[in-house]
């Protein structure tokens, strides 16, 4: 790219109002171009070759640059490039569907397509309100979510989420809505097994559940994996033992494995397979295409669909892009990909290694805790290791240890004082070495800069 082009480029994005954005700083900065993408690799403007540590947002899953789905996309757009799904049905969002409830676990064999991941969740908690107003209890309607759990951009999945609730000026619903604590072990009290921990948590939420009263609550919902929430790894049995008090309240589980499913944990769905659950519903995106083009997806259990098909009701609810016909090629390209390729295998066997070479980080002084499952990972950096206080200065350590990374060639997801990874799943043992290695280079780049600016002493 020319470098004259690359500045009028950079003029023009700061139009854009990016996520997350601070509003101070809009405009007063050139963001990093991405100009082409493939395996695990992303280059900027100037040819320079990252590592995408992230995976993009979780969900570049068979890697960058894969032709056969740019070819899947393109045969569709050729053939019919969209009808509505409102009046008409097309050849590839039923084929989904009927692919989506062999893949899903037990009776969740109904599909609602959405654009994405927030919308996914947002008509999970809808389809619950429909639910509960058709059985006759309209006073059934209350969510129980956690702290640290992210579900999306929307009004309610917002408002679900558990992050960042006290720095945000935006507005939140909270007459229905609940959270109960993370279930990260790294941040139990002292002198508390992981088990009293976990038996701690449960308690939580079953006296949230009798506290606002059985009859109110309607839904949990729950990533398996927190992922921006910081790679939380729940407790063993943790997960069931919640499944268990919402089958005994007659409360919809909801997993929400937009970021888990698709392969990162090693699994189409992990829920069953890696959790011992079947729930109610469950909702995903990101993976599903690779993050190749926006496609979510909603899996509701025949159980719950047939106690409310008696009498005729208008599911009024949909989205222009609800199954869109380029989306469901791109997914049913992406799905073939990971079965013939054995990519699900690929994530058993590596994911060992990831972690395993993970932990050399522990070398480093502020690295508290390495944690995570699958092609999850995240790293918590903390101002010592006994006293495990979060490492948070003028600028969070994280974002510290990202400009590190990326004059290293690596991209991180700096979540404050964590790092977050979910590489592509193809990622090789070299890769990962690779990978590691500029992390580690970055993570000690960062403290010794903090030592020199006097900002921290080991
Ligand atoms: C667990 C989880 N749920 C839902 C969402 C929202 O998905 P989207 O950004 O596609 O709307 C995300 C996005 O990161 C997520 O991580």
């Amino acid at each position: 790219m020319k470098n004259d082009y690359i500045s009028e480029i950079h003029e023009k994005d700061k139009l854009v109002l990016h996520p997350y954005e601070d509003l101070k700083d809009r405009g007063t900065y050139n963001r990093k171009l991405i100009v082409k993408s493939d395996n695990i690799y992303l280059y900027d403007e100037n040819g320079k070759r990252y590592i995408d540590g992230p995976g993009g947002m979780w969900c570049n899953n068979i890697g960058h640059g894969n032709k056969e789905i740019a070819e899947a996309i393109k045969n569709q757009i050729e053939t019919m490039d969209y009808c509505s799904p409102f009046s008409e049905s097309s050849e590839k969002a039923a084929e989904l569907a009927s692919v989506l409830s062999e893949l899903s676990p037990g009776d969740l064999n109904t599909v609602f397509f959405t654009p994405d991941g927030s919308s996914a969740n947002e008509t999970a908690l809808r389809f619950m309100m429909l639910y509960n107003n058709i059985l006759g209890r309209p006073e059934k309607k209350h969510i129980i979510s956690r702290d640290r759990a992210y579900h999306g951009s929307t009004y309610l999945t917002a408002s679900i989420t558990g992050k960042d609730r006290e720095k945000n000026n935006f507005d939140f619903e909270s007459t229905f809505i609940h959270h109960v604590g993370s279930p990260n072990p790294y941040r139990r009290k002292d002198n508390q097994t992981v088990d009293d921990f976990c038996d701690e948590k449960v308690k939580e939420f079953e006296d949230k559940i009798l506290e606002i009263g059985p009859n109110k609550v309607a839904a949990y919902i729950a990533e398996p994996v927190l992922a921006s929430g910081g790679c939380i790894v729940p407790p063993k049995n943790y997960i069931k033992r919640f499944w268990e008090i919402c089958k005994k309240h007659d409360i919809l589980y909801i997993s929400d494995e937009v970021v888990t499913g698709f392969g990162r944990l090693g699994h189409f769905f992990c829920s069953q397979e890696e959790f011992g659950i079947i729930p109610d519903i469950i909702t995903s995106a990101k993976g599903i295409t690779s993050g190749y083009i926006p496609l979510g997806a909603v899996l509701i259990s025949d159980r719950l669909m047939k106690s409310i098909s008696k009498d005729s009701s208008l599911f009024f609810h949909g989205f222009t892009y609800s199954g869109h016909p380029v989306s469901c090629a791109a997914a049913l390209k992406n799905i073939e990909i990971i079965k013939r390729d054995k990519i699900l295998d690929h994530v058993k066997n590596i994911a060992p290694y990831f972690h395993q070479k993970l932990k050399t980080l522990y070398e480093i002084p502020i690295v508290g805790d390495v944690r995570g499952m699958g092609l999850m990972a995240g790293i918590e950096c903390v101002i010592d290791k006994d006293s495990k206080n979060p490492l948070i200065l003028d600028q969070a350590i994280a974002s510290r240890i990202d400009e590190e990374s990326l004059k290293l060639g690596l991209i991180i997801r700096p979540i404050y004082h964590i790092c977050v990874l979910s590489p592509a799943l193809i990622i090789q043992k070299e890769q990962v070495d690779d990978l590691v290695d500029k992390l580690y280079q970055a993570i000690s780049n960062a403290t010794k800069k903090l030592e020199k600016e006097g900002l921290w002493s080991g």
